[in-house]
């Protein structure tokens, strides 16, 4: 997938006004414990699945996660809409601390942050009529729609994402993985949300579907102002959608910049070595690529390596390395540079690599 028109965010002026933040994460931790015993539990240790996250996420933009299996990816997008609660660190919504919200208050920001699932043949309850499913918040947020005007205002959602009002009354095996994924699209957007989680939504379809949902993504952005955090392990596809990408390792991020710092000026060891691992169509281009094996695997997130817990694979690491934990930050070495290396990455000896050409 070629990446999409110019960017929105971080190509401007450097006058311009800084963009507004809809969504503060601080310091996000989700530890799930480890027990033992049957009869009387006991924590033996814990499974450090986020461990430290930052980021904002601004107005109308597109933040892209990626990352390998088991990184942490799905428990940041759960944390954010609320279906886990943080261990510690703070979600704010338009400058809300929501992690210590309960009750109607926290039920009211809800709202606004929805969640789009990877799987559309698991996600959707098969004995539903699709106007049950689309309509299902709703029923806990009855003041977006009264019941006597629910079926139109499904079947209005249904018309957004490309579908015949008349399926209303249809069941979800009644349709293909790409119209599932539009009706799981249309029930996020229900509640008129601000922001969407959407966690490897396009993932589980054929790649020529894929397009079509991610297409639908982008239109839907622009006709309703939302801004998505958008999560895949597909490289090209979530740099065609992001205005912006973070990339994670083991519950924590590596490196954050827009699409062209992270995908044409990583420097990062970890982005180094995913980008080189991304087929390039091009043979001539092909043979100029610096390419980078990962050695091992990725340890457990139950007892994750000390200082930078990327240094069991990395061919840079020393002693440094396994003492001090390096902060998501710009690298001195580039504080002081107008170029795309100067972005956040988390490497004490964070230095440009090509490792794909540019486009
Ligand atoms: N409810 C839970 N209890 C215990 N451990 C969990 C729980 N949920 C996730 N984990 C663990 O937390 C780690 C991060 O999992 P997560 O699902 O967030 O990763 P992911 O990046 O989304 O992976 P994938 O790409 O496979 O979807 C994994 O080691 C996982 O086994
Ligand atoms: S901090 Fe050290 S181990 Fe971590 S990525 Fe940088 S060089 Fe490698
Ligand atoms: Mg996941």
């Amino acid at each position: 997938m070629e990446p999409r028109g110019p960017r929105r965010f971080g190509a401007g002026p450097p006058t311009a006004r800084a963009p507004e933040p809809v969504l503060e994460v601080r310091d996000l931790v989700k530890h799930f414990p480890l027990t033992r015993g049957v009869l009387v539990r006991k924590q033996v240790g814990a499974v450090q699945a986020v461990d430290g996250v930052s980021f904002d996420l601004h107005r109308g933009e597109t933040l892209g996660i990626v990352g390998e299996s088991g990184c942490g990816k799905s428990t940041v997008a759960r944390l954010l809409v609320g279906l886990e609660r943080p261990t510690s660190g703070h979600i704010r919504y338009r400058g809300e601390d929501i992690s210590t919200l309960s009750g109607r208050a926290l039920k009211a920001v809800r709202r606004n942050i929805q969640m789009v699932f990877q799987d559309p043949y698991t996600s959707l309850n098969p004995r539903m009529t699709v106007g049950d499913i689309i309509g299902e918040p709703y029923e806990i947020h009855p003041e977006v729609a009264p019941k006597g005007a629910r079926r139109r205002k499904v079947q209005e959602l249904l018309e957004v994402v490309g579908l015949d009002p008349e399926y209303v009354n249809r069941y979800p095996h009644q349709f293909s993985g790409g119209q599932r994924q539009r009706i799981g699209i249309a029930r996020g957007l229900a509640l008129r949300p601000e922001i969407i989680v959407a966690d490897e939504p396009v993932s589980a379809l054929d790649v020529s579907v894929q397009s079509q949902v991610v297409n639908l993504l982008e239109q839907l952005q622009d006709e309703f102002d939302l801004s998505y955090v958008f999560i895949a392990h597909d490289l090209s596809v979530v740099r065609h959608i992001s205005d912006r990408i973070a990339v994670m390792y083991l519950g924590r991020l590596a490196e954050l910049g827009t699409d062209v710092q992270i995908y044409e000026h990583p420097t990062h060891p970890y982005t180094q070595a995913l980008l080189s691992a991304v087929p390039v169509p091009d043979p001539d281009a092909r043979t100029h690529r610096d390419r980078i094996l990962l050695a091992g695997d990725v340890p457990s997130p139950a007892s994750p390596p000390s200082g930078c817990r990327f240094r069991t694979r990395c061919w840079k690491a020393q002693e440094l390395c396994a003492e001090v934990v390096p902060p998501l930050e710009v690298p001195a070495e580039f504080r002081g540079t107008p170029g795309p290396a100067r972005h956040a990455s988390a490497c004490h000896f964070a230095e440009e690599r090509a490792v794909v050409p540019s486009e």
